[in-house]
């Protein structure tokens, strides 16, 4: 049996001024009339699933509870994180408590921001996977890269280890675009989609390995769980000491035990506006997406979301425009990757 693993506590801050501190782009219906959380496990092959485990900050805790309840899940864990120490933790976490009881679960880690529109090669994929994984490897699911993006992981595929499994011969999280364009060009390397599956005690075990004070740290925060309503809380103090990394630099990049299965199964990351207007499917014939009230004049390949008031735009091509109550951006649609510079001034300001 599988346990999904959902990582729900990210900040999504690319997506501003829909996504704020308040309610981040997991929590938001952006791409169906689900959110993407709620799109993340729905998604999922039914059998061979245990109920799935949440891991999320605690000041979203009632819209998790809130959105797992109307797409009827009644049986997942949601475990609270007081800080957020990125997703080598977060996982560390959820291995540590699904081997509390003596189990072992495999853990298929999802992020619970990212599109899958194939949802039978998504399940193809995780059953070639889970060989690979009983086996005592770190599965990550490899994408097709088809730009030289500078915000995943790179990896190179080794020899073949089934149908669509490799043995990992690199993993180099977020390149950087000159190194990321001769690994596109070369033609050898996939986009590492941020999804994996493993049994929880080997994740650990290479955890342990190359992050001992990661691990410790999470052990210690797991040492003293408080069950709160249906959450469970990890220790605040002992996790506010763990370091923050990510999975990618903390594991993948070092470990030795690492296959790659290739997932074709119409996967995007919602990372920023431009992803949205690429992936979007019903755009008008000058290549515009639409949503909400507007009327364009001369406007080509043009992302526009309006939430409260009518948007008029004349003359335009390439940009992104995105109005919400009380905020409202205007921004090239090739430079959407600088929200974060607004977001930090912002923050700044507050
Ligand atoms: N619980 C928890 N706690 N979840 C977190 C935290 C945290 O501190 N930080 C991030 N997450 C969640 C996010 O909500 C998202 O669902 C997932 O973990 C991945 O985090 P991102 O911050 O979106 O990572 P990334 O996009 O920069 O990079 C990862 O994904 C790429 C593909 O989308 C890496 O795995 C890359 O290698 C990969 O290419
Ligand atoms: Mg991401």
């Amino acid at each position: 049996m599988i346990t999904p693993v959902i990582l729900a506590g990210g900040t999504g801050s690319r997506l501003w001024p829909k996504s704020r501190a308040a309610l981040p782009k997991q929590f938001l219906s952006l791409t169906s009339e689900h959110t993407m959380l709620q799109d993340t496990i729905t998604r999922l092959p039914s059998e061979s699933m245990n109920p799935p485990m949440l891991i999320c900050n605690e000041d979203h805790r009632f819209l998790a509870a809130e959105q797992l309840r109307t797409i009827n899940i009644k049986n997942a864990s949601i475990v609270l994180e007081p800080v957020g120490r990125n997703t080598a933790p977060a996982i560390a976490v959820a291995a540590m408590l699904a081997t509390q009881n003596g189990d072992d679960p495999l853990l298929l880690v999802l992020a619970a921001d990212h599109l899958i529109s194939q949802h039978q090669a998504f399940a193809k994929a995780i059953a070639s996977a889970q060989t690979l994984a009983l086996a005592g490897k770190l599965v990550t699911f490899g994408i097709v890269p088809t730009q030289a993006h500078s915000g995943y992981g790179y990896i190179k595929a080794g020899s073949a280890v089934n149908d669509i499994g490799f043995e990992v011969a690199e993993f180099v999280e977020k390149p950087n675009a000159e190194t990321a364009q001769t690994y596109l060009d070369g033609k050898q390397h996939f986009w590492n989609s941020g999804m994996f599956l493993f049994k929880a005690s080997v994740y650990l075990q290479e955890l342990r390995k190359y992050n001992p004070s990661i691990y410790t740290a999470c052990e210690r925060a797991i040492a003293t769980t408080e069950a709160d309503l249906d959450f469970i809380r990890i220790n605040k103090e002992a996790f506010e000491s763990c370091p923050s990394d990510s999975i990618d630099y903390a594991v993948m990049e070092k470990t030795k035990s690492a296959c790659m299965v290739a997932l074709d199964a119409g996967w995007s990351d919602v990372g920023s506006w431009s992803s949205l207007w690429e992936t979007h499917e019903q755009k008008d014939e000058h290549g515009n997406a639409c949503i909400g009230d507007i009327m364009l004049e001369g406007v080509t390949n043009s992302y526009i979301n309006a939430e409260q008031r009518l948007i008029s735009v004349i003359g335009l091509d390439d940009v992104v425009i995105v109005e919400t109550k009380d905020a409202v951006l205007v921004a090239n649609r090739h430079k959407v990757q600088d929200i974060k510079n607004v977001v930090n001034k912002l923050k700044a300001q507050h």
